[in-house]
């Protein structure tokens, strides 16, 4: 049976609710659509933008909604909670954006909700709706390269987008925020393999001139139950100007019968402008130079948004309204990348191994 009749709420107009939003409205499942943002000013202007059905400041009065079938938290990462725990209780499914938080006893907290209610709640993990990512763990689904022994993932950004994460929330650390899609996609690609230790290092510069706890480079070797190990790297400190719009990034993986190299460094899309390319993410920044198709989320083109986060976002539309599976990021996978990046942070920080699970918060 497929359903026509979705409600969607989008708690959390920014950047990504708003793409959200705009996607939602233009899924032909989605009936109605309501907005609210603890600024009511940014929730009335994404309505009118998206076509909404109704805004408001309270998170509470889109939730409650009857009308309101799933809801997508699009909030910053330390106000998810909340609504997820508001919408569960009532039934509905949620799609949260990553990180699923940054504490473990939120996490933990919403877990627990999920086992009370019997709920539906996905992470917003995007790089998993990359199509090179996807391409990949179709192969891994094969077991094309044998058993995976080791592998890295890098991923490069900007300092003028980090600097407006940091601006967002100064414990939104490139490790917490972006390499977690990293420890996302390894844990997808080895499958029921999880990871035991972590040994780490990091280094500070720029963002700790400017006030933040933030390194500008760290690297990590994540040793997995099954021995394999990998290593991830994080620099979101590159030149203001450099051209990626988004993540740049190095995906390897080496097995005992095959290797994948996933280069989605987008240096093969290069556009020079003398009039400035605006930056999607971060307002009044623009390049000269563009890694076009570097923008994290995808790019509007031609009237339609195309890329990681519009594929994610109708695949978990198209799931409402006909209930087939779906490979986004479970509650129970985004523990263990929340879990695992806690780990490397402390690993930095104390200079020693840290065994996962983790034996306590602090
Ligand atoms: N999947 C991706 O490609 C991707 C990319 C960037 C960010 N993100 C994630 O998306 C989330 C939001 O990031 P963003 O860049 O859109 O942030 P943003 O700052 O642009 O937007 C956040 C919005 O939430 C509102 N808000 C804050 N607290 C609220 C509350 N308690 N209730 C209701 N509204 C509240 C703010 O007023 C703001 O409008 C984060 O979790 C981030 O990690 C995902």
């Amino acid at each position: 049976m497929k359903r026509d009749n979705i409600g969607i709420g989008v708690i959390g107009a920014g950047r990504i609710g708003t793409l959200r939003a705009r996607l939602a409205a233009k899924h032909p499942s989605v009936r109605y659509l309501a907005i609210s943002d603890k600024d009511p000013a940014r929730a009335k202007a994404l309505a009118e933008q998206a076509g909404a059905d109704r805004h408001t400041g309270s998170n509470e009065d889109v939730i409650n909604d009857p009308k309101v079938t799933a809801v997508i938290v699009s909030t910053p990462e330390q106000e998810h909670t909340l609504p997820i725990l508001q919408a569960l209780k009532l039934g509905k499914p949620v799609l949260v954006e990553k990180p699923i938080g940054f504490s473990l006893s939120d996490a933990d907290k919403i877990l627990e909700t999920l086992r009370q209610t019997k709920g539906d709640l996905r992470v917003g993990y995007s790089r998993r709706y990359k199509e090179c990512f996807l391409r990949a763990k179709e192969q891994m689904l094969h077991g094309r390269l044998g058993k995976v022994v080791g592998g890295t993932a890098r991923v490069y950004n900007s300092r003028a987008q980090a600097f407006a994460i940091l601006k967002r929330d100064p414990h939104a650390t490139p490790v917490l925020d972006v390499l977690t899609y990293y420890v996302d996609l390894m844990c997808w690609f080895l499958e029921g393999n999880r990871p035991v230790e972590v040994v780490a290092r990091g280094q500070h510069g720029i963002f700790k001139e400017a006030g933040f706890g933030a390194h500008d480079v760290t690297w990590a070797i994540v040793t997995f139950a099954d021995g394999a190990v990998i290593n991830l790297g994080v620099s979101y400190a590159l030149p203001a100007k450099y051209p990626t719009l988004g993540q740049s990034d190095r995906v390897e993986l080496l097995g005992t019968e095959g290797t994948m190299i996933i280069d989605d460094d987008h240096m093969d899309h290069l556009l020079f402008s003398e009039k400035g390319i605006p930056h999607a993410y971060v307002p009044d920044h623009a390049v000269n130079m563009a890694f076009l198709g570097s923008n994290t989320a995808g790019d509007w083109a031609v009237g339609d948004f195309w890329g990681p986060l519009g594929n994610e976002t109708r695949a978990w539309l198209d799931s409402l309204a006909t209930g087939a599976p779906t490979v986004h990021t479970t509650p129970q996978q985004a523990r263990i990348n929340l879990e695992t990046t806690i780990a490397i942070e402390r690993a930095v920080a104390s200079g020693q191994s840290v065994r996962l699970p983790l034996q306590s918060e602090d």
